[in-house]
C-alpha cells in the first residue's frame, strides 16, 4: 500500500502537541474552552447569540425549526446580507476602512473603503433592476478574482436575486450547463483575466457557452483586460459594466429578506456526471459565516485577512466576501497565480500589505514545500499570527513546513474541515484554547455535533469510520437546486438522521478527529473536487472512446491526480496523439481541473459478473499495490494484463 497508507500511518505515528501560546490565549476572542459545554447546553442559545450581533429588520420568533432533513434558522427574521456586510459598518469608525484590497496579477492594485464598496454594490444593485431583475431572478457571475466580483455578489444579495458564481477556469460547456440548470436571466463576466502572464478568455467562453443557454437575457462584461482580450460585443445583449455604472442612481433600498429566502446556488461535483446546485439561504448562513470567521480566525478590528481561495468556490464565498465583510475586516484578494512574476508571489504580498491571517490550501503548502524556504525567506513575513488550511486533509510534513517556515513557530494553524454544502467551517480548532496536533483537524466547532460511524451508522469512539453530523447547523444546505429528492437521497439516505459527509475520519482516544478524505466517487485534486462521473462522460463523449473508468490516485502535491482507464471502439487504434486529445477534451468538457494525468487504454475494464467496473482494483494498479481480492471479477485476467501494461508504462 504504497503512499496512501503511508500518509494514513504517518497520522496514526503523529504525537507533537502544540499548545496555544500565552499571549495569543489571553488575547483570543475565546480563551476557555467553557464555549463548547455552553454551546451543547442550548445551541439555540448559542447561535442566537452570534445571530444578535446583526443587524436584523425584525426579529426571528424561533431561533430553529427542524424536521429531518429540512431546517429552517431564524424563522420569521428580516435581514439584508449587503446591510450587514457594508452599511452597518459605514456609520461607524469602519466608513474609510479598506474592505477589500486587491492586487491584481500583473502588478496593479486597488483599496476599497467600506464607504467605496458601498457606493458601487448599490450602483451595481440599480444597474441589475433596471435590466429588470427582480428578487428571485437568479444571475450567474463568471468572473476572475476582481473586486467587481465581490461587488456583483453583494449586489444580488442586496436586491434578493440569488447568484450562482462559476468559477472562472470552467469551460464554457460547463458554464452552459450551470446557466441552464438555474436558469439565469443575467451573466455578468469581463473581457479576460489574468493568469501567468496570458489572457484567459472568459469572454470568449460566455459567448460560445451561450450557444444553447437561452434564459440569458443581458451579458454585462467587465473591461479588465482591454485591447488584448479582443471580444466582439454583441449587440443588445452585451453591455459594458463600465457603461452601465456611470449613470446608475447611488443608493438602491435593500431588499428585506426572509431568513429563508435563497441567497446563492454554488455548484459542486457530486457522485454522479451531473454537478449539484447547493442551495445557500440568507439568516443562517450569514450567522454561520460571521460566527466562524470570527472565532476561529479570531478576527480583529486592526487584522488583514487573506484566504487565497477563488471566488468561484465555496472557500472565496464564505471567507472573502460574506464571513470577513459581515465582519468588518479587511479582506484581501488576489488575482493570479503563486508563483508569477516568481515563487515568492505569496510572501511579497504578505510583506506589502502586512497581512495578520493567511488562509490556504494543503496543495499549496506542499508545492510551497517544493520550491523550498528561500522564497519566504526573501520576505518579512512577522505580522502573521495565525495560518488556516482547507480543502483537502493536510500531512504532517506539509503542517510542520508551515509551522516554521511561514508562522515562525509562533502562528497558531487553524486545520479547518468543511465543504460547500456545510457552508461554514465545522471541525476545526479554536486558536486560543485548541492543543493541536499537526495534522488533525481536531474538534468540532462549539455547536455542532459531528461523529464517527461504522457501516451501521453506529458511534465509534476511536478509530476510523464515516464522518457524519447528527444537528443542524444554520449554514447547511437547504436543497439541491431543482432536485429535492436528490438532497434526501444523497445527504441523508446511508444512515438515518445523519447528514452523510462523504469524508472518511479517524477519531483519536482524545476525541481528536483526523480526516481521512473521500470515500466516496468524488476526488479531490489540488483541493478542487471533481467527480469520477464527470471525468468519465467527458470522456465517452468523445467519439473514439467506448468505455472509461476514472479514479483519484495518490499524489504528493496535488493529493489526488486523475487516472483514466480508457477502452477505445474496435475500429480506433490507441496511439499517444490521441492521449493527448482525450486530455483537451476533458479540459474542454469540464475545464483544466479536471484533465487527467495518465490515460491508459485497455482492451477491457476489470467488472465484476454483474457488470459493476471495480475501481478499487483500479486504484490498486494506479497506486502500485499488490491486487487486493479478484474473485468476484468476470474474468481476472484482464486486471493481470493492465497492471503489468501499467507498470510498463511507469517503468
Ligand atoms: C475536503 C471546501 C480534510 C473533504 C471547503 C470535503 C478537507 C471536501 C478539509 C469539500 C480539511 C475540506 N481536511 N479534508 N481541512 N476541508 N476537505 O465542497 O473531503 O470544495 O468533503 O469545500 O473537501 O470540498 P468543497
Amino acid at each position: 500500500m504504497a503512499k496512501e497508507a503511508k500518509t494514513i500511518l504517518d497520522l496514526l505515528k503523529e504525537k507533537r502537541v502544540f499548545s496555544p501560546r500565552k499571549d495569543f490565549s489571553e488575547n483570543a476572542h475565546v480563551k476557555s474552552e467553557s464555549v463548547y459545554k455552553k454551546a451543547s447546553r442550548s445551541r439555540e442559545a448559542f447561535w442566537e447569540g452570534f445571530a444578535k450581533e446583526l443587524d436584523w429588520y425584525k426579529k426571528w420568533r424561533k431561533v430553529l425549526d427542524w424536521k429531518t432533513p429540512h431546517s429552517k434558522w431564524f424563522v420569521g427574521g428580516k435581514i439584508n446580507i449587503s446591510y450587514n456586510c457594508i452599511d452597518r459598518h459605514i456609520n461607524t469608525a469602519r466608513k474609510n476602512k479598506a474592505a477589500i484590497i486587491w492586487e491584481g496579477e500583473p502588478g496593479d492594485s486597488r483599496v476599497i473603503t467600506y464607504w467605496d464598496l458601498y457606493r458601487e454594490v448599490n450602483k451595481f444593485a440599480n444597474v441589475l433592476k433596471k435590466l429588470g431583475v427582480k428578487k428571485g431572478d437568479r444571475i450567474t457571475i463568471y468572473l476572475p478574482m476582481i473586486p467587481e466580483a465581490a461587488v456583483a455578489m453583494l449586489a444580488c444579495a442586496r436586491i434578493g436575486a440569488p447568484h450562482s458564481v462559476v468559477f472562472g477556469g470552467f469551460s464554457a460547456d460547463s458554464l452552459r450547463d450551470r446557466i441552464n440548470d438555474s436558469q439565469a436571466k443575467i451573466l455578468i463576466t469581463s473581457d479576460g483575466g489574468f493568469r501567468r502572464g496570458s489572457v484567459v478568455p472568459l469572454k470568449k467562453n460566455a459567448d460560445e457557452a451561450l450557444f444553447g443557454a437561452a434564459s440569458i437575457e443581458k451579458v454585462i462584461v467587465v473591461k479588465r483586460v482591454g485591447e488584448k482580450a479582443q471580444i466582439e460585443m454583441k449587440e443588445k445583449r452585451d453591455l459594458w459594466w463600465h457603461e452601465l455604472m456611470e449613470n446608475a442612481p447611488q443608493y438602491c433600498e435593500p431588499e428585506k429578506m426572509d431568513s429563508e429566502d435563497m441567497l446563492y446556488i454554488l455548484y459542486t461535483s457530486g457522485t454522479t456526471g451531473k454537478p449539484k446546485g447547493i442551495v445557500h439561504t440568507t439568516g443562517g448562513y450569514l450567522v454561520g459565516v460571521y460566527a466562524t470567521t470570527k472565532w476561529v480566525f479570531d478576527l480583529k478590528e486592526e487584522d488583514t485577512f487573506w484566504c487565497t481561495a477563488d471566488i468561484g468556490w465555496v472557500t472565496g464565498h464564505s471567507y472573502i466576501v460574506y464571513g470577513p465583510l459581515a465582519n468588518g475586516a479587511t479582506s484581501l484578494m488576489y488575482e493570479g497565480a503563486p508563483d508569477y512574476p516568481d515563487r515568492d508571489r505569496f510572501w511579497e504580498i504578505v510583506e506589502k500589505y502586512g497581512v495578520n491571517i493567511f488562509y490556504t490550501a494543503p496543495t499549496a503548502i506542499r508545492v510551497f514545500m517544493k520550491w523550498g524556504e528561500e522564497y519566504p525567506r526573501k520576505h518579512d513575513l512577522s505580522t502573521l499570527r495565525l495560518l488556516g488550511s482547507v480543502g483537502e486533509p493536510i500531512n504532517p510534513e506539509a503542517w510542520m513546513w508551515y509551522y516554521v517556515n511561514i508562522g515562525n513557530k509562533k502562528c497558531p494553524i487553524v486545520d479547518t474541515w468543511w465543504q460547500t454544502e456545510t457552508g461554514m467551517i465545522l471541525i476545526t480548532p479554536l486558536p486560543g484554547v485548541t492543543k493541536l496536533k499537526p495534522a488533525s483537524a481536531t474538534k468540532p466547532f462549539p455547536g455542532i455535533e459531528a461523529d464517527v460511524v461504522d457501516e451501521n451508522g453506529k458511534s465509534i469512539e476511536v478509530g476510523a469510520g464515516y464522518l457524519v453530523l447528527k444537528s443542524p447547523w444554520p449554514a447547511m444546505l437547504r436543497t439541491i437546486y431543482g432536485d429535492p429528492e436528490r438532497y434526501v437521497q444523497q445527504y441523508w439516505s446511508r444512515f438515518p438522521n445523519m447528514y452523510f459527509t462523504g469524508d472518511g475520519a479517524k477519531r483519536d482516544k482524545d476525541g481528536y478527529l483526523w480526516l481521512l478524505g473521500r470515500v466516496d466517487d468524488v476526488m479531490n485534486v489540488a483541493g478542487h473536487r471533481v467527480s469520477t462521473m464527470e471525468v468519465e462522460s467527458a470522456l465517452v463523449d468523445h467519439p473514439s472512446v467506448a468505455e472509461a473508468a476514472v479514479i483519484g490516485k495518490t499524489d504528493e502535491l496535488k493529493g489526488q491526480a486523475i487516472s483514466a482507464f480508457v477502452t477505445l471502439k474496435e475500429s480506433i487504434k490507441s496511439n499517444s496523439g490521441l492521449v493527448d486529445e482525450l486530455k483537451k477534451h476533458v479540459t474542454k468538457k469540464i475545464g483544466a481541473i479536471a484533465r487527467p494525468d495518465d490515460i491508459i487504454f485497455t482492451a477491457e475494464l476489470p467488472k465484476t459478473r454483474s457488470g459493476k467496473i471495480m475501481r478499487r482494483l483500479l486504484r490498486d494498479i494506479a497506486e502500485g499495490r499488490a491486487l487486493g481480492d479478484t474473485t468476484t471479477l468476470a474474468d481476472p485476467t484482464i486486471v493481470r494484463q493492465l497492471k503489468d501494461k501499467y507498470e510498463d508504462k511507469e517503468g
